[in-house]
């Protein structure tokens, strides 16, 4: 799919904010959890999330989608793993699906997850803790064959080197069910992996939050619920970092979650975006060209990672040079590349980007070589002289609900581009 966008000054409209990907996907995995119903609210349609219900279904997962709701009804039938690579190499979040059948003490065969590549995305610390709970895991070059061997010990403590949502919910998943007690020091507490515990724990899990540990002790089932998956946070702050990148903006946000995005509005305010809050609404204003920023990426409650590369472009227009420093994954640099064929002046010294004054941007042929860089190629096409395409754009889908339609919605000038045959 390629998407055609023409430049714009001038950004007006309201953005209605979808729930969140990150959230849904694991969310929508805890069904293996239990043989009762679980009703989600608030799903996103995006192809991440259809690919999801794929996978479920082929499990054993009853699933009932209904989109005019955004609900999602999912109950556990008898499961028969019969997970085809191809599925699971389309998305990252079918991790998740090894730490669920893990927690039924199945014995199975599945494939590293795929999804978006912008770097090396190891799943040791996933592996390591099935190890733990006595799993024998041989790998045939892309294919895990899982083994259950032997009992696990009473306790067991989990030591993650770097705070891994996936690992960390993965532990959970593989420990709710399990009996003893379960200790993850240094986990993810993103607010996504927080919508995980707080559902687990509403089903009847066992999960304590002290300091910087988690500890959970097993219980013997989980049972149904009803929950309203939180709004995507990074859907939020990619249309954010779309208002501060053109001339003059002013967009009105609802179903936004204020209190997730403290660091990322904090920023925009810092380089020169004005805000009202207004019944449940976020007005978001921009009048004057940006100043540039010095930023650090990292764990929450710091800026986030996957906006990162929409910031960078961002900062493109900003009056002042900028300097971001990403933690979490130093290498998420594919958007440097689009950058440049705009004509940006972006430069990377040391593990640092650094972002230049670019007035002069002009329109091109950008790669949506992984989702946020995607999202980045549309910021970037609405800034840059001209009519540009955006290659490979069906990628945007797996994470924007409404893409096309909600860009519309703020007077972006967007087409999809048919090929020629
Ligand atoms: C999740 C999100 C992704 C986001 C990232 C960081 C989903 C589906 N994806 O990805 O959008 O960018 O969190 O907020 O929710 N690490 C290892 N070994 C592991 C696991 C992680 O070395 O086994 C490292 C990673 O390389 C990275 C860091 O730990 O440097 C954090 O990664 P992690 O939080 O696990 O990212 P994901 O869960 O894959």
């Amino acid at each position: 799919m390629k998407l055609k966008i023409t430049s714009r000054a001038r950004l007006k409209g309201t953005i209605k904010i979808s729930g969140s990907k990150n959230a849904t996907l694991p969310l929508m995995v805890c069904a293996l959890l239990t043989y009762d119903e679980i009703i989600l609210q608030n799903i996103p349609h995006i192809s991440d999330v259809l690919m999801m219900m794929k996978l479920l279904q082929d499990i054993g997962i009853r699933v009932i989608y209904q989109e005019d709701e955004k609900t999602l009804r999912l109950q556990k039938e008898a499961l028969f793993v019969n997970l085809k690579k191809e599925d699971i190499k389309k998305i990252r979040a079918s991790y998740y699906i090894m730490g669920a059948l893990v927690a039924n003490d199945l014995n199975f065969k599945t494939h590293y997850p795929g999804g978006c590549s912008f770097s090396k995305r190891p799943i040791d610390y996933h592996l390591d803790a099935f190890k733990k709970v006595g799993y024998q895991i041989i790998e045939k070059g892309e294919e895990l064959i899982f083994q259950k061997l032997k009992t696990s010990d009473d306790i067991i403590n989990y030591d993650l080197p770097k705070p891994s949502v996936g690992a960390t919910i993965n532990v959970l998943f593989i420990s709710i069910l399990r009996k003893g007690i379960s200790i993850i020091h240094n986990p993810s507490l993103e607010p996504e992996v927080q919508q995980v515990i707080e559902m687990l724990k509403l089903m009847g899990a066992n999960i304590i939050q002290e300091n910087n540990t988690l500890k959970i002790e097993g219980v013997d089932h989980l049972h149904g619920i009803t929950y309203k998956i939180m709004s995507d946070r990074i859907e939020a702050g990619s249309y954010l970092l779309l208002a501060a990148s053109v001339k003059r903006s002013k967009i009105i946000f609802q179903n936004l979650d204020l209190t997730y995005l403290e660091d990322v509005l904090k920023t925009l305010k810092q380089m020169g975006l004005h805000f009202k809050k207004h019944n449940n609404q976020l007005v978001v204003k921009k009048t004057k060209r940006l100043i540039g920023i010095n930023k650090t990426i990292d764990i929450y409650p710091a800026f986030p990672t996957d906006l990162q590369q929409i910031l960078s472009v961002a900062c493109l227009k900003a009056k002042s040079p900028s300097t971001i420093i990403d933690k979490i994954y130093p290498e998420r640099l594919t958007h440097l590349k689009e950058i440049k064929k705009a004509k940006g002046i972006i430069q990377l010294v040391n593990h640092q980007i650094k972002i230049y004054p670019s007035y002069k941007l002009e329109a091109g042929s950008f790669y949506a070589s992984d989702l946020r860089c995607g999202f980045a190629c549309i910021v970037l096409a609405v800034m840059a002289n001209g009519t540009s395409i955006i290659e490979n754009a069906e990628l945007i889908l797996r994470g924007y609900e409404n893409l096309i339609d909600k860009l519309r919605g703020l007077q972006v000038a967007i087409e999809e581009e048919k090929d020629d045959f």
